[in-house]
């Protein structure tokens, strides 16, 4: 059976079909992916402009569809069902995308999938590596989220861990704006990072063990964790950006001569590109080091038998060699997706659709696109 899913939640315009393949150990088969990024478009505006971002999907969104379809060398006819993803995301981005499938799926009659966003950066392992050796805890670290499941049974999340503030897709996107170089921020660190030195300034790391009486309740239900550690499986990466944009200012304060013109401000180039890769390489050790200490803590608690990172900030190579190390180090097997399912895409959606599917979820017609929804 082969299964038509679309994804819109944010910049990006994906299609893709992916079939059964009757393995019990690796459920989905791939038969083509299509991704239309905007981020061209959104670049000049520094991030995500959600009304340009809906009606850029409008224009693609047919396309796109077509192309998946010619390149898995299937038909409208030939699909068994449609999966879409429901939320969370941009309302106006997931509204095209929740519109579009419905149409398509009561035309042809046949069932729709709602799907979760972050149910389908989980999807995209099993995807590529088969089921998972259970329990697993999974990360997912994307532009919007920052969470920590326990999956103890194929298509059940159990969430032990969440950030408090910034997504660390966020953090990144937020210190690359700071240092000038530009969106998406993850990708252009990860790069300029290589050239730095990862120590050059001691950025702190935020740990949540302070016995405060004002401290939040742990995320992780109550009884999973010994307490200390339940607390600090949640992330914070706001206190980070902040201190990196604290040595920014320091730094060019050092020079007041140069000004930008107009302004009191010092301009960005003012910043030397050694001292903007050692920020980089800094920050993204302390990011990467905060996501692992804590997943790797938690998996060892939980008797995890894999470790699973995905989302868009998976495809950072420095987050992926660590974790591919610490795994190695503890005799944890480590599964990521490539970077093609790493960022947003429709195959992740095709291959949560299917799980859902098998355990008879459907939608009704009247499936509305939700811009935040719990997993
Ligand atoms: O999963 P995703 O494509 O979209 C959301 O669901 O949010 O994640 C996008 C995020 C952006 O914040 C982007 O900067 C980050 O993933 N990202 C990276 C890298 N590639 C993308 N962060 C760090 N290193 C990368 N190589
Ligand atoms: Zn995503």
């Amino acid at each position: 059976m082969n299964l038509l899913a679309i994804e819109t939640s944010c910049d990006e315009t994906s299609a893709a079909v992916v079939a059964e393949t009757g393995d019990a150990a690796k459920p989905w088969r791939l038969k083509s992916n299509v991704v239309a990024s905007q981020a061209d478009i959104h670049r000049e505006w520094g991030g995500v402009v959600p009304e340009l971002a809906s009606r850029q999907h409008l224009r693609d969104i047919c396309g796109v569809v077509e192309r998946a379809l010619t390149d898995a060398s299937t038909t409208f006819e030939d699909l068994g069902a449609i999966a879409v993803t429901q939320g969370p995301g941009l309302v106006g981005s997931l509204l095209v995308g929740v519109s579009f499938a419905k149409s398509l799926a009561w035309s042809y009659g046949i069932p729709l999938v709602p799907v979760h966003h972050l149910a389908g950066h989980i999807e995209s392992l099993v995807l590529q590596h088969g089921e998972l050796p259970l329990p697993a805890t999974v990360l997912v670290v994307s532009g919007g989220h920052t969470s920590l499941y326990l999956v103890r049974e194929p298509g059940h999340y159990q969430l032990i861990g969440r950030t408090r503030d910034d997504a660390a897709g966020e953090a990144y996107d937020k210190v690359a704006k700071l240092l000038g170089l530009g969106y998406p921020g993850g990708p252009a660190i990860d790069r300029i990072a290589k050239e730095g030195n990862d120590r050059a300034y001691a950025f702190p790391v935020t740990r949540m063990t302070h016995a405060d009486r004002n401290h939040p309740e742990s995320t992780a239900p109550a009884g999973l964790l010994p307490a200390g550690v339940a607390r600090n499986v949640d992330f914070s990466f706001s206190g980070l950006k902040t201190a990196v944009m604290r040595v920014v200012k320091e730094t060019r304060g050092q020079r007041p001569e140069a000004r930008e013109p107009g302004t009191n401000r010092p301009p960005i180039s003012d910043l030397r590109p050694q001292e903007i890769a050692d920020i980089c390489a800094s920050f993204q050790r302390v990011v990467v080091d905060s996501l692992l200490d804590r997943t790797f803590e938690t998996a060892r608690w939980l008797g995890a038998q894999s470790v699973g990172i995905a989302g868009g900030v998976s495809a950072n190579s420095r987050l992926r060699a660590d974790a591919q190390a610490r795994g190695a180090q503890l005799g944890l097997p480590v599964f990521i997706p490539p970077i093609s399912l790493s960022t947003d895409n429709a195959a992740m959606i095709g291959a949560a659709g299917l799980r859902r599917l098998r355990t008879g979820v459907t939608a009704g017609w009247d499936l509305k696109a939700q811009a935040s929804l719990p997993l």
